[in-house]
């Protein structure tokens, strides 16, 4: 019996993948790597040093960064997005997810929050959701991030359950391969080609309810 959800937060419960994307298309110019939509994907759900290295070994000249120019460089994109996500207000909820995490408040499922994200904290307050959630795990105490399954192992322990009794909403392919290696039941929300290893598979946010969900979990 499910008895909890561990949500992702950017592209699951806000619109911030768009704001990690503008900023690292920042970075990709600067460092002479040209931005595509498969390098945007890639990014999606990984750290931010790792997003870092991920652009550099795109571009010709990735050993000419020394660690304390990465340092910088992480630093820099980490201001730019800041002052994306500063403008953020309940509005930014994602179609629906504000409706679903309710309702699942007042089914009494509890909640946990499995980002790569430092910044999930900010975000949460920003978007007047810090309430329902029991606990957030903090990713600076992550041996190895997505697509390895601590952290969403991590996020089931907060919850007192055990993974078979968690669902994790993901919309990132790291991300799905995460919930799968932690055992519970991975939701994917976007592309079902990109995530086609999610166990239950939503086109968008506002798809999700608690009613769609058991639908599909039955079939
Ligand atoms: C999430 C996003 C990634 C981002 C990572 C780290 O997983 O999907 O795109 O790089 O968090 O975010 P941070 O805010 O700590 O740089
Ligand atoms: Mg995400």
């Amino acid at each position: 019996d499910i008895k909890g959800f561990a949500f992702d937060l950017d592209g699951v419960i806000a619109d911030t993948a768009r704001f990690h994307g503008q900023a690292w298309h920042q970075t990709a110019d600067e460092v002479g790597t040209t931005w595509t939509e498969e390098l945007a994907e890639s990014l999606k759900g990984i750290s931010r040093m790792d997003s870092l290295q991920l652009i550099l070994d795109h571009g010709d000249h990735a050993d000419s960064f020394s660690e304390k120019d990465k340092e910088l460089l992480a630093t820099k994109k980490n201001l730019n997005y800041q002052k994306l996500i500063e403008t953020l207000t309940p509005e930014d909820i994602l179609p629906g997810m504000l409706e679903f995490i309710r309702s699942a408040d007042d089914n009494g499922y509890k909640m946990s929050i499995a980002s790569a994200s430092k910044n999930a904290p900010l975000i949460l307050k920003q978007l007047g959701l810090t309430e329902y959630f029991v606990g957030i795990v903090d990713p600076a105490t992550l041996h190895a991030g997505k697509p390895d399954p601590e952290i969403f192992v991590r996020a089931a322990e907060v919850l007192g359950l055990a993974p078979t009794a968690v669902i994790g909403l993901e919309d990132s392919s790291a991300g799905i391969d995460s919930i799968n290696g932690a055992g519970q039941v991975s939701l994917g929300i976007g592309d079902d080609k990109v995530l086609s290893k999610a166990t239950l598979n939503f086109k968008q946010t506002s798809l999700v309810t608690l009613e769609n969900i058991k639908n599909k979990m039955t079939n």
